[in-house]
């Protein structure tokens, strides 16, 4: 395989690439011609780098040029994520020359290319080669790059600042931990406590407790939990938990604390707070925009009296409340002419896409909640604030 991918890269099936642009996957007939351009081997690689196009084209900007393979394409860092990173990065390192190990399909070294020098490194040559080849694809001219094929168990590099993207799949599942990554804590902890200044690129369900001293950061892009960044050395902030919203461009750091209780029964207002910060652990640090305390101990869910919004949380008015029993909710729905826009639950066993379908009608305006406080689970029709903006 090896070999038809460094074909593929050099430009000897392009020919073959431009014809199965448009060919559906499954479609055997339009395969059997393509057998006529190449070997079933190099359409079969052909077909896999342009579904792999297809598949990441809403979260790597330039994948429409860019050259990779399934498994490469899936593990590559989100563009606006891998640009975050950079631009921290070179915050504190400037221009000084940076390894990317473990590079993959180089959606991070793309991003810190455009602001200084990066060797990439991966012990698989393809991988390398994939880099090298979507560098080269940048609408922005990228600066000085080097490629090397090497092993991080024994990099052959002075202790260069260093962004590390460990594999996080295990026989095709996806591993949370840091025992689970590959190269696996041993090598990790030898090259964090080598490099002064070190970027680990962890998933968002890492957990924390056996994680190396340093900062960990959650990233959210839109609605999505992409990343945790465990920033080492002279990278790091003080506070150990950090949590940031890229669209918006806010970060908040500190530790995690309890938060402050509500002892409302009849709140005005509720607040779901946004992923990161739930993730983060960081909910404490912000209840106060929302001038909001939690509802029920361990609920997640704020309540208060006052209108107020804020980016990390959606705040709903309530506008009905009753305990949950399914007939008298669908009956509020059918008399208001409309099915519920979503269903959100909080404790609770019941299925938002299975209950959703017990609704007649089109969606209406408001959203149906249902959170359980203690033994009770409240049924709460909200209806959502828009944040205010300028
Ligand atoms: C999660 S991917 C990196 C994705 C990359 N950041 C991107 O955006 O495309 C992990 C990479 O680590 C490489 N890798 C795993 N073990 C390695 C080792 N011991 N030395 C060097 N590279 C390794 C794999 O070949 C794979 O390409």
């Amino acid at each position: 395989m090896r070999d038809i991918w460094q074909k593929l890269i050099s430009g000897q099936l392009d020919s073959l690439l431009q014809s199965a642009q448009d060919t559906v996957p499954g479609d055997v007939s339009a395969i059997s011609r393509l057998r006529r351009k190449g070997t079933l081997a190099e359409v079969s690689i052909v077909l896999e780098a342009l579904e792999a196009r297809r598949r990441s084209r809403s979260r790597l900007r330039e994948s429409d040029t860019w050259l990779m393979d399934r498994e490469g394409s899936e593990q590559a860092t989100r563009t606006t994520v891998a640009e975050h990173k950079a631009r921290r990065l070179r915050s504190v390192i400037g221009e000084e020359t940076v390894i990317d190990l473990c590079c993959g399909i180089g959606s991070d070294t793309a991003a810190l290319a455009q602001s200084g020098p990066v060797i990439y490194v991966d012990h698989d040559p393809v991988r390398v080669e994939l880099t090298r080849f979507n560098l080269g694809q940048s609408s922005k001219k990228p600066s000085n790059s080097h490629p090397l094929v090497a092993d991080a168990k024994c990099l052959p590099l002075p202790p260069l600042p260093l962004h590390v993207d460990p594999a996080r799949r295990v026989d095709g599942r996806r591993v949370h931990d840091f025992e689970g990554m590959v190269p696996g804590p041993e090598v990790l902890n030898r090259l964090i406590g080598r490099h002064h200044s070190v970027a680990l690129k962890c998933g968002p369900g890492i957990s924390v407790e056996n994680l190396p001293p340093g900062e960990i950061e959650w990233l959210q892009d839109g609605s999505d939990l992409v990343e945790a960044t465990l920033w080492c050395g002279d990278l790091a902030q003080s506070a150990r938990r950090s949590a940031t919203l890229l669209r918006q461009s806010l970060t908040i750091s500190g530790e995690q604390e309890p938060l402050q209780q509500s002892s409302l029964k009849n709140p005005a207002f509720l607040h779901e707070p946004c992923s990161v910060i739930e993730r983060s652990g960081l909910v404490c640090k912000v209840q106060g925009e929302v001038a909001a305390g939690e509802w029920h101990p361990g609920l997640g869910w704020l309540a208060g009296e006052e209108e107020r919004t804020s980016p990390w949380f959606r705040s709903f008015a309530v506008v009905a409340r009753m305990g949950w029993h399914e007939k008298k909710i669908v009956d509020w729905f059918r008399q208001q002419g409309c099915a519920p826009a979503s269903i959100k639950t909080r404790g609770v066993q019941e299925n938002p896409s299975q209950l959703i379908k017990r609704f007649k009608g089109d969606p209406g305006p408001w959203i149906l909640a249902l959170l359980r406080r203690g033994r009770q689970i409240e049924a709460c029709i909200l209806k959502e604030l828009i944040p205010l903006t300028g």
